[in-house]
């Protein structure tokens, strides 16, 4: 893709041209070696991905957690392979520049390697993904390898994987014992060695992170794990204050959509009540005689 300028605001308003290029599996390694922090946020729809690319952002996952912010769940569990297509072309839609990870549901990898294979092909193949998402440590290498084999870049995510709360028994953070933690860094090794271009670490205690990270080839992307990750990944819902529910204690909150959306509804019901939306700036006119004609014809 040839390279092309896009404006990017910073947070106290200023404008940037940059020069940019479509993110790929190798940005993300260049980036690691050249110790540049990657950047990674969700969306699920086309306004947010055309938002999320605009902005810079290296890379888009349309995570499953759109169970949970747009589909209203109490987890990600019921979300399945047709609801994450949706979303995915949707956003693919909408971003032009963003690597573009497709995060596999609860049971479109886990029954058999072959059907791993078969839905991760789903999401390059007519849902316009780059890469597809999957959660678990050892037991996925298998899976991990034949995907890779079909030219299917795979990101991994180890830590608290939100599809296992109920082995886990609630959202808690993982790895917080001496054994706990060895493992999740075995896995890691074990996922780096089958395939994974990159590697999702979620609510683990920092120095955890920072070790895996210094220990593996591929880039980490924490979320909840760090400043020691090669890059971070938030779900944009969290950032906005754009989920009624509850903010992870891990993320940070850049606005109060929710706050904003209230104040621009109550605006609008007070408006029409008041007789002030809409006015003349809204609404259309026609020709005085066609107006004239129209009204003679009437009995
Ligand atoms: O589904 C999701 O949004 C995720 C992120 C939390 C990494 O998996």
């Amino acid at each position: 893709m040839e390279e092309i300028a896009v404006t990017t605001t910073s947070p106290d308003g200023a404008e940037r041209i940059e020069q940019r290029k479509k993110v790929t599996t190798r940005t993300f390694q260049l980036k690691k070696d050249r110790g540049e922090p990657i950047t990674m946020l969700t969306a699920y729809d086309y306004g947010m991905a055309l938002a999320v690319d605009r902005a810079g952002i290296d890379s888009i996952l349309v995570g499953d957690s759109l169970g949970m912010v747009v589909l209203g769940y109490e987890d990600t569990l019921p979300v399945t392979m047709e609801d994450m297509l949706h979303h995915c072309r949707a956003v693919a839609r909408g971003a032009q520049y963003a690597l573009l990870v497709g995060d596999m549901p609860f049971m479109s990898y886990q029954v058999s390697v072959e059907q791993a294979v078969a839905n991760a092909g789903r999401f390059l193949q007519g849902a316009g993904m780059d890469a597809v998402k999957l959660e678990g440590g050892r037991e996925r290498v298998e899976a991990v390898e034949a995907i890779v084999s079909a030219g299917i870049p795979v990101m991994g995510h180890i830590g608290l994987t939100p599809q296992s709360v109920n082995v886990f028994g609630g959202f808690r953070t993982q790895g917080k014992s001496a054994e706990a933690a060895r493992r999740l860094l075995e896995d890691a090794i074990l996922l780096q060695d089958a395939g994974c271009f990159s590697l999702v670490l979620e609510a683990i205690p920092w120095r955890l992170g920072e070790l895996i990270s210094q220990r593996l080839q591929i880039p980490t992307i924490g979320i909840g794990a760090g400043a020691g990750c090669d890059g971070q990944v938030l779900v944009i819902h969290d950032l906005l204050g754009f989920f009624d529910r509850f903010t992870p204690r891990f993320a940070e909150q850049y606005a109060d959509l929710h706050a904003e959306i209230g104040r621009a509804l109550t605006g609008f019901k007070e408006d029409v009540q008041a007789g002030l939306f809409p006015n003349e700036k809204h609404t259309f006119s026609m020709p005085d005689e066609e107006w004239q004609r129209l009204v003679e014809s009437l009995d």
